[in-house]
């Protein structure tokens, strides 16, 4: 149901646009508000008293009279959702290049609001590399699309280019308006991220490739999937993920106690690079070079192992997951390390190539099941995927 909703109908030159009065007859049923746009090449398939009649809502056709009205601004700012229907190739264009000569131009360049178009024009128009062109830039930008569909068209000429019909354009408005599914509502995720410095003296610290991309990622996701999530962060070069509490902690020590400190928690992951030595005796003034003397050998101690801690905690989250950093044998380090920190899944990940610090990441998930391969994509839907898996495995 969409009670309460403000779509903004832009209806562009398309023999299709009579469509557009069965979509608001759709839209008004289910509860929405329909302000309606019509540019001049819509005027000429459909009327602006068809409009409003349907719409019972004056229609936008000029710029500069709207601007007296109520203001391309504020018409822009107004709905929930800019639906363009049917989408002409010429609406397309001035879109994707950011012209604004018309009031429809105007609202798309103006609406901080998402925006689905629906295209419809000849199948040779849409084919054309102008408008793929344009269509892809717009989707890159966000832009939701439906259709078109194939099939036959006014003219005596088959291939897509139909505009989609108007109960397909309700489905997909529907789910862009459903309100997000938080499937971790009221679950508590502690997440590491970025790698730790061991410090050496006050001024020197031992440190490793991490970025925190990935693990922060995590975090992000967990959140948008409804967790409350607390992030222990290393040193990064990243900003706090917002609606995460991060916890900022240098050492491998600091960032244990972080993490003790958490708990209780539904779900751990634990994606920090943390540097499994640290300098035995930290030097509390800065050493200092004397001539003649040898260089001086560090004497490293072992960290605690964070992973392994908390699985064994006797406030063990339900779920721990561990990472895996490996340049060589990855699946079969990662089964082992899964063993011997006692966590539920391993996601193991070849740090060989360009990962760390890197955008993308190719990583597989061990688990008790087996091992599953992930294929190759950005840090940020690792994440997306890693978190409805972990809400799937709480359901
Ligand atoms: N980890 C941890 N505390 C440590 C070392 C590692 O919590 N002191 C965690 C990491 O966050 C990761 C997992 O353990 O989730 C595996 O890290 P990795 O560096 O791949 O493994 P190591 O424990 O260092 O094992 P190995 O030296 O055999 O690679």
């Amino acid at each position: 149901m969409l009670v309460d909703r403000q779509i903004l109908l832009i209806v562009s030159g398309s023999i299709a646009a009579y469509k557009a009065l069965e979509l608001v007859r759709l839209l008004r049923k289910s509860g929405a508000t329909v302000h309606a746009v019509l540019t001049a090449g819509g005027a000429r398939f459909v009327t602006r008293e068809a409009l409003a009649g349907i719409t019972g809502q004056r229609v936008h056709d000029d710029l500069w009279a709207a601007e007296a009205e109520i203001g391309h601004i504020r018409l822009a700012r107004l709905p929930d959702l800019v639906v363009v229907a049917p989408a002409s190739a010429d609406l397309m264009a001035k879109y994707a290049h950011g012209r604004a000569d018309d009031l429809a131009s105007t609202i798309l360049l103006a609406t901080r609001a998402p925006v689905l178009i629906a295209p419809a024009m000849n199948p040779a128009m849409w084919e054309h590399p102008a408008t793929r062109a344009n269509a892809a830039t717009l989707a890159a930008r966000g832009v939701a699309y439906v259709g078109p569909a194939s099939g036959p068209m006014a003219e005596p000429e088959s291939g897509p280019g139909r505009l989609a019909e108007p109960a397909e354009i309700m489905v997909v408005i529907e789910a862009l308006l459903a309100p997000p599914a938080r499937p971790l509502a009221g679950r508590h995720a502690l997440v590491t991220s970025g790698p730790t410095h061991e410090p050496i003296d006050p001024v020197r610290y031992i440190a490793n490739r991490s970025s925190g991309k990935q693990g922060h990622a995590i975090a992000t996701a967990l959140a948008a999937l409804g967790a409350t999530v607390t992030l222990v962060a290393g040193p990064v070069a990243l900003p706090d993920p917002p609606g995460v509490t991060t916890v900022h902690v240098e050492s491998a020590r600091e960032m244990l106690a972080a993490c003790e400190a958490a708990l209780p928690a539904d779900i751990a992951v634990m994606a920090a690079a943390v540097a499994d030595w640290r300098v035995a005796h930290e030097a509390t003034q800065k050493l200092k070079k004397a001539a003649g003397a040898a260089a001086p050998t560090l004497t490293m101690a072992l960290n605690p192992d964070i992973l392994a801690g908390i699985a064994q905690h006797r406030l063990r989250p339900r779920l721990v997951i561990g990472f895996a950093a490996e340049t060589e044998r990855v699946v079969e380090h990662a089964i082992a390390k899964r063993q011997r920190k006692a966590c539920d899944w391993i996601v193991a990940n070849d740090v060989s190539g360009d990962v760390m610090g890197g955008d993308a990441n190719r990583v597989q998930i061990i688990t008790a099941d087996g091992v599953e391969e992930w294929p190759k994509m950005p840090k940020g839907e690792v994440a997306m995927r890693l978190a409805g898996r972990i809400a799937e495995a709480l359901a």
